[in-house]
């Protein structure tokens, strides 16, 4: 089939990260300011609305979805979309999410069709823990990567954000939490998406071959190839099935294989993480209720504005205004 979803540096958009909200009922560091306002409902699409965009990218030759927030678990009957996307014949189809529902939703999530979650874990120390998401509760997430493994999630990956001074330290005893259990887990170095005052991103960055480092002080680690077609480079140590990957913005750019875009909760496709460029859905969902044409021609059309790269630095500058709960990540 022809494959019409192709940029102006030949790279082709086969995954698509899907925000279902910018509510959270954490307020991590990195991602929120304290006090933040979400958007009204009445500017949020519907689940029918989201479902129509999945189902016009796939049949534009995407393969793979992710929901996203926010939290993608506060979002009421959120397992309808999960069970509508679950149809559309993806080889993959995957949720990020903090882990702090999953104890009521796994089960269901499961059942509904999705095939595999990320969850955010970025320190084992119930203090630590509560001091880089504000408002979390370590023991509430713990439970729900168990219940995510009782109901049957296979290649479970946890997501670590490494900062230093607030969680480096703890490099080594992630990696031995996912060695006891069978899980994955990606280290990220962080980017500078939203003003989040109170928290010196300058101060904090910590490089992707700093957190190898530590690790190897325990374990050898050997590139393995990378399978999910996200932007972690994966490692595997000699003994052990588990995967260690690394998503490094700052130090190993990824663009030049980017095979992504995303949608925010209201409607923006947003080319690249990195970047302003945009175009609002809104119209084609809302003056066609029933025609999907225009959203699939707009959609092959916004592929002519995706950017090159990113230009993120660590220099503590915010590049990019929008909050990383408004991307999604
Ligand atoms: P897999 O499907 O398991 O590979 O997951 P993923 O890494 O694609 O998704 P996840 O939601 O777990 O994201 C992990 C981190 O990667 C988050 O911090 C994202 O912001 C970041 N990330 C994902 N895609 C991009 C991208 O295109 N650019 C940048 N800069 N970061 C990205
Ligand atoms: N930089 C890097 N990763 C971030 N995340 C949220 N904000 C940032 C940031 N500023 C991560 C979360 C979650 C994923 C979706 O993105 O920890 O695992
Ligand atoms: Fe919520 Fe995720 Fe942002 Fe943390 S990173 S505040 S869990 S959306």
């Amino acid at each position: 089939p022809p494959q019409p979803l192709v940029d102006r540096f030949g790279r082709q958009v086969r995954y698509v990260r899907l925000s279902v909200t910018d509510r959270c009922d954490f307020r991590c560091v990195y991602c929120m300011s304290e006090k933040m306002t979400f958007l009204p409902r009445e500017e949020v699409l519907s689940l029918e609305e989201l479902g129509r965009i999945a189902s016009v990218f796939v049949s534009l030759g995407v393969e793979k979805i992710r929901l996203t927030g926010g939290e993608p678990l506060v979002r009421r009957d959120l397992p309808e979309l999960v069970e509508f996307i679950g149809q559309l014949g993806l080889k993959d189809f995957a949720m990020t999410t903090n882990g702090s529902q999953l104890p009521r939703f796994a089960k269901t999530l499961k059942a509904a069709g999705l095939k595999r979650l990320n969850i955010s874990l970025d320190s084992l120390q119930a203090d630590k823990f509560q001091r880089i998401t504000r408002k979390g509760e370590l023991a509430q997430v713990l439970a729900g990567i168990e219940a995510a493994q009782v109901a049957g999630f296979e290649r479970i990956k946890l997501n670590a954000v490494i900062m230093r001074g607030r969680n480096e330290d703890e490099v080594l005893d992630l990696v031995e939490f996912v060695r006891d259990r069978g899980l994955d887990i990606s280290f990220i170095e962080e980017m500078p998406l939203g003003e989040v005052s109170d928290h010196g991103r300058d101060e904090t960055f910590c490089s992707s071959d700093e957190v190898r480092r530590i690790i190897e002080t325990r374990y050898p680690l050997q590139h393995v190839p990378t399978q999910t077609g996200g932007p972690s480079r994966y490692y595997q140590m000699p003994d052990h099935s588990s995967q260690i990957g690394f998503i490094s913005p700052h130090s190993h750019n990824f663009c030049g294989d980017c095979n992504r875009v995303r949608v925010t909760v209201e409607g923006r496709l947003l080319l690249c993480l990195g970047n302003e460029h945009a175009v609002d859905l809104r119209p084609y969902l809302r003056d066609y209720p029933t025609d999907n044409e225009p959203l699939r021609q707009a959609l092959i059309e916004a592929m002519d504005l995706k950017p090159e790269r990113h230009h993120f630095t660590t220099d503590g500058e915010v590049q990019i205004l929008r909050f990383m709960n408004m991307t999604g990540g």
